[in-house]
């Protein structure tokens, strides 16, 4: 099974592979992952650089330690870098490709659900700057991605749900077929049926591609939806800590955002309350009340898009019926 996404001329193609093959695939590229990658697939990769794990490893210095690797196997631009592992391998293996030698030959092998669905399409590369995520990057789509699902068996439950909540997302946005998945296949997705998940991937990066096709340099408003549920979720990340996981404060933030919605009469109700516990059965935290009430409303308040007292929240009418619709911070006060 393989799907083409086109963003700015640059085709990306996406592949679905056994980790057999891509073994022999990586055999011919100049890999970069990082050591827990290389703790359960170091018999796949021979690596050029190995990075630690984790967001704090986004860096300037990364960034050029990957470049300084391809200096010294004498890289040319017609040769390919290969990124194996989360978003954060993926994005900054991607910037390095980027700007070695004005761009050169990519592969992206996300190994994490949220790279899978998210990450792995739409050219966004970057690196954090003083407290800033993703503040230095490019656009620069990978010419292929290549999808392994039996890589998820070693994911921790915490990274798993993370990308879970953006498949939910993705259900959320377009209806069928993948909500109907979501419904249906509940119990196979949970316990991680490689098929299952195959095919879950599959719908939901088809979702990802028709958006950011739509508005490959995010310019027209159209990709600013796939933010549902992430202005109420980054604002309980920060004025909580790192209590929440990403995908959780995704998924109340989806909550939160169908709560408003029905407060100011744009949600359906039974719609809302069937999501609502559909999130619930999936193990979300959407009951979660907010009890540092003033950094949360704080944190809000440092929304780039904010205008006086109101914010431009992703909201949903119904399923697949998604606006940008300016709310009152004192109609989220209300939800809280
Ligand atoms: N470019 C984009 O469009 C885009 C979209 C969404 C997110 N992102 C970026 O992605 C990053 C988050 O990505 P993430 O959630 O994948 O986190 P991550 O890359 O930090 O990976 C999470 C953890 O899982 C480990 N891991 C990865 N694959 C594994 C596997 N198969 N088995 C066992 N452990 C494994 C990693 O080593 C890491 O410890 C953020 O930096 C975010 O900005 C980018």
């Amino acid at each position: 099974m393989s799907t083409i996404c086109t963003l700015s001329g640059r085709r990306t193609i996406i592949e679905y592979i056994t980790s057999k093959k891509l073994k022999s695939i990586l055999n011919d590229t100049l890999p970069v992952t990082d050591d827990h990658i290389m703790e359960h697939y170091g018999n796949l990769i021979t690596p050029v650089c190995v990075l630690k794990p984790g967001e704090q490893e986004k860096t300037q210095a990364n960034l050029l330690k990957i470049i300084r690797e391809l200096m010294h196997h004498e890289a040319s631009r017609d040769m390919t870098l290969a990124a194996v592992g989360g978003g954060v391998i993926c994005d900054i293996t991607s910037l390095a490709a980027s700007l070695y030698m004005r761009g050169m030959q990519l592969v992206l092998v996300p190994t994490t659900l949220l790279a899978m669905v998210d990450a792995s399409v739409g050219g966004k590369t970057g690196v954090d700057y003083r407290g800033y995520k993703n503040l230095l990057g490019t656009f620069y789509p990978a010419g292929r991605v290549l999808i392994c699902p039996e890589l998820l068996g070693t994911l921790s439950e915490r990274e798993f749900k993370n990308g879970l909540a953006e498949v939910i997302k993705h259900a959320l946005l377009s209806g069928s077929p993948l909500y109907d998945t979501v419904i249906r296949d509940q119990k196979k997705i949970l316990s991680r049926d490689t098929e299952c998940l195959e095919q879950l991937i599959h719908h939901s990066l088809q979702v990802k591609i028709n958006i950011v096709e739509q508005d490959p340099e995010e310019q027209l408003g159209i990709r600013q939806l796939l933010n549902f549920g992430h202005t109420f979720g980054h604002a309980l990340e920060s004025s909580t800590g790192l209590i929440f996981s990403h995908g959780e404060a995704v998924a109340w933030g989806m909550a939160k955002a169908l709560e408003a919605g029905v407060l100011i009469g744009l949600t359906d109700k039974a719609y809302a309350r069937d999501t609502i516990a559909l999130l619930k059965s999936y193990g979300y935290p959407v009951d979660h009340k907010v009890e540092e009430r003033e950094l949360f409303m704080k944190s809000l308040k440092h929304d780039k898009k904010r205008r006086k007292q109101i914010i431009p929240f992703i909201l949903q009418k119904q399923l697949a019926d998604t606006v940008l619709y300016p709310l009152n911070l004192q109609v989220v006060e209300k939800i809280l």
